[in-house]
């Protein structure tokens, strides 16, 4: 039986939400940190660092690991990272399950099922493919997540920029041409449980139900917050000039049928107000360079992304 679960990232956005959810319905949790401890994340690790993570594995002895941690275009974090996470679960006959992401795909065939292969066209997605290789080839009774969009608490970093771009914090757009298939994160930390618990290999797609535009989505959380849609600036990814994959679905009929959680649509879940205590939690912006507005767009990679200061 799972009783003890350790959560890489779980500082993070989606392994914090994990971690305080298996808590809750009572796991034994360990979080991992690297740059910032919070209260369900005390130990400090490197995913990089191979004997690290080998070294923690050992010690917690976890009955299963939750891989969340990730870093943006750095291949050693995403690619060789999970590749460590997964050897050192193996070694520890721990489950595994991996979280991984719809970066991997270019956009061209748009609907995406778990036959897939990644057809990756950016860095940060290449890392992904390259993860979800390493992770399939170490341990093949894993379970591989491949999720998009993650938000619907207030805290994910898509709410985050949404709301700075509203006001005025930084500079920047949103795309109308980019479409995703947004999960709520609780409906995502649940799926990742309840893998956990089980015995799913291989990979799985655990989305929301509902395709939307990166700019749609942003229309939605103004309203949601009472903030004013018409300050979301727009912007089309071709006119963009950056390479960026476009309209990728992930089909989710197989989650439905495995799952027992029920997966939501963005536009359910993001006309739903936000818990009080969300609204108050997060008043955090994305950082300012130099003090400096710029000019930012965004992009699957990063919360923001600079391409060039006003
Ligand atoms: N966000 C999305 O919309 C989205 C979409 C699809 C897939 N995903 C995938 O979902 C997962 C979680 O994403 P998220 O948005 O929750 O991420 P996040 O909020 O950016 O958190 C990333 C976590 O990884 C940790 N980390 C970074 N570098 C590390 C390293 N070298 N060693 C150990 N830990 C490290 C961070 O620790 P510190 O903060 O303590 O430094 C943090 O806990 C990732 O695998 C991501 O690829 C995310």
């Amino acid at each position: 039986m799972t009783s003890r679960i350790l959560i890489t990232g779980g500082s993070g956005h989606l392994g914090s939400r994990t971690a305080e959810r298996a808590a809750t319905v009572g796991f034994s949790v360990v979080g991992t940190y690297l740059r910032t401890p919070a209260p369900v994340a005390g130990e400090r690790l490197d995913i990089c660092d191979r004997s690290a993570v080998q070294e923690l594995i050992e010690r917690v002895r976890p009955d299963a690991v939750i891989h969340t941690a990730s870093g943006r275009d750095d291949w050693h974090v995403v690619a060789d990272g999970a590749a460590h996470v997964a050897a050192a679960s193996v070694a520890a006959s721990a489950r595994l399950v991996h979280v991984s992401s719809d970066a991997l795909f270019s956009g061209r065939n748009v609907e995406y099922d778990e036959t897939a292969t990644p057809d990756p066209i950016y860095p940060y997605g290449a890392a992904k493919a390259a993860a979800e290789t390493a992770v399939r080839a170490i341990d093949p009774q894993a379970a591989v997540v491949r999720t998009s969009l993650i938000l619907g608490d207030g805290h994910g970093q898509h709410e985050r920029l949404t709301r700075d771009l509203i006001t005025g914090h930084v500079h920047g757009a949103l795309f109308t041409d980019m479409i995703r298939k947004p999960v709520h994160v609780f409906d995502l930390a649940d799926a990742l449980l309840e893998l956990a618990t089980g015995d799913y290999a291989g990979i799985l797609n655990v989305a929301g139900t509902d395709p939307v535009s990166r700019y749609d989505l942003g229309v939605l959380m103004a309203r949601r917050e009472g903030l004013d849609p018409a300050q979301i600036p727009a912007a089309t990814i071709a006119h963009s000039g950056l390479r960026l994959p476009t309209d990728v679905r992930l089909c989710t009929d197989r989650a439905t049928s495995v799952l027992n959680v029920r997966l939501r649509g963005a536009y359910e879940f993001m006309t739903m107000p936000l818990p009080k205590t969300s609204r108050q939690q997060d008043q955090r912006s994305l950082p300012r360079h130099g003090g400096a507005r710029q000019r930012i767009w965004w992009t699957p990679t990063a919360p923001a992304r600079r391409v060039g200061a006003r």
